[in-house]
């Protein structure tokens, strides 16, 4: 389906719990959340339906966000289940790593073909202080047990905040040349009420790597994938850097995405408030026409370009990340 700027939308990216084991500082307000009723909750037979009729209109690639979308019950069968209607090419996850040891090798049984790990810094300390709860090593051995389990390629989401130091870049940078993971760096966004002191820009995290001693950045292109990031690979590494670059240089003008909240809401775009219920018609007895009919209404309603600044505090945006997953 194709929106009024020519942008191909192929694209699906489904929250499906706003519930998380982590209460990362840019993610989820630290004065306390609402977290939805169960009731509320898409259930997956609904989601099922939605990617189905969607499917038929060419969205063929999904991604699992949250929350946490290891915390949901049922996670494991819902993904074979995706599988089994026959019209998602790439099926993927985002998530914060720390359940994937032991649930990865029944992920990709069932079906998913890869994830994308957050991890923003390579310090115990500091990531137990961004992510509130988190344990480092735990998210280190979800990191191996993904790679082992073939969930690849894998690649991990590094926020730019203060936590970020300049030792664990040059971690980074070893970890990228021996291992075949691809280390993106992302320029964070101030939406909700979350409150985070922005770290080391883009630019001052290249400079490190061409300065690092191992070459020059090089662009890269052979890597699967349906997102912002732009890939970079020094000489010889097994792994690349990406840079997602939402402030600085957006990319909106190559958006190929919509959002399903887990309350049900097709978003048209991330860094707006509009919404388009779904669950009212999925529970209201609508006929797939109708649910088609939505998905057009977002495709048609996208916005040319999002509007967000560099402001780092109240951008009067009504959601916070954990609650549409990025
Ligand atoms: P790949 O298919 O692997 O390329 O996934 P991805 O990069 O699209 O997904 P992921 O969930 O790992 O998102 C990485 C970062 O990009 C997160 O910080 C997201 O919030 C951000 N991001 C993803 N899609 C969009 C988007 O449409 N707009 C903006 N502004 N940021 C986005
Ligand atoms: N800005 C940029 N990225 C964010 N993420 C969550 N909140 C923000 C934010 N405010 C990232 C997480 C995760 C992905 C879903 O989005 O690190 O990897
Ligand atoms: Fe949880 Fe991910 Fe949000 Fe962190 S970024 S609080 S891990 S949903």
């Amino acid at each position: 389906m194709r929106d009024g700027q020519g942008r191909v939308i192929d694209y699906l990216r489904i929250s499906i719990t706003d519930r998380c084991n982590f209460r990362c500082l840019y993610c989820m307000p630290s004065e306390g959340v609402r977290l939805l009723d169960a009731r509320e909750i898409l259930s997956y037979e609904e989601l099922l339906r939605v990617i189905r009729v969607l499917g038929q209109y060419g969205v063929s690639k999904i991604r699992l966000t949250g929350g946490e979308p290891l915390v949901r019950k049922g996670v494991v069968n819902f993904i074979r289940n995706i599988r089994a209607i026959g019209t998602v090419k790439d099926l993927s996850m985002t998530t914060n790593g720390s359940l994937l040891r032991d649930m990865a090798p029944e992920l990709k049984a069932a079906g998913l073909d890869r994830v994308n790990i957050s991890l923003d810094t390579l310090d115990p300390e500091r990531f137990t202080y961004i992510t509130d709860k988190g344990n480092l090593t735990d998210v280190l051995k979800g990191i191996e047990s993904a790679v082992n389990a073939g969930l690849t390629p894998v690649k991990l989401n590094v926020v730019l905040t203060e936590v970020l130091t300049e030792k664990d870049v040059l971690y980074f940078i070893k970890l990228v040349y021996n291992c075949p993971i691809a280390v993106r760096f992302i320029e964070y966004m101030p939406v909700g009420r979350c409150g985070v002191k922005a770290g080391t820009g883009i630019a001052a995290i290249k400079s490190m790597l061409n300065g690092s001693g191992y070459g020059q950045l090089e662009p890269e292109s052979a890597i699967k994938g349906n997102g912002p990031a732009k890939y970079y690979r020094l000489p010889r590494a097994s792994g690349m850097f990406g840079f997602i670059t939402p402030i600085s240089d957006h990319f909106c003008q190559y958006c190929n995405r919509i959002r399903l909240t887990a309350d049900g809401k097709l978003k048209p775009c991330l860094l707006s408030d509009q919404e388009i219920d779904m669950k009212a018609v999925l529970r209201g007895g609508g006929d797939d026409r109708k649910i088609a009919e939505l998905f057009f209404k977002a495709v048609q309603e996208k916005p040319v370009r999002h509007r967000l600044g560099n402001n780092q505090h109240g951008t009067g945006l009504a959601r916070e990340m954990f609650q549409v997953g990025g």
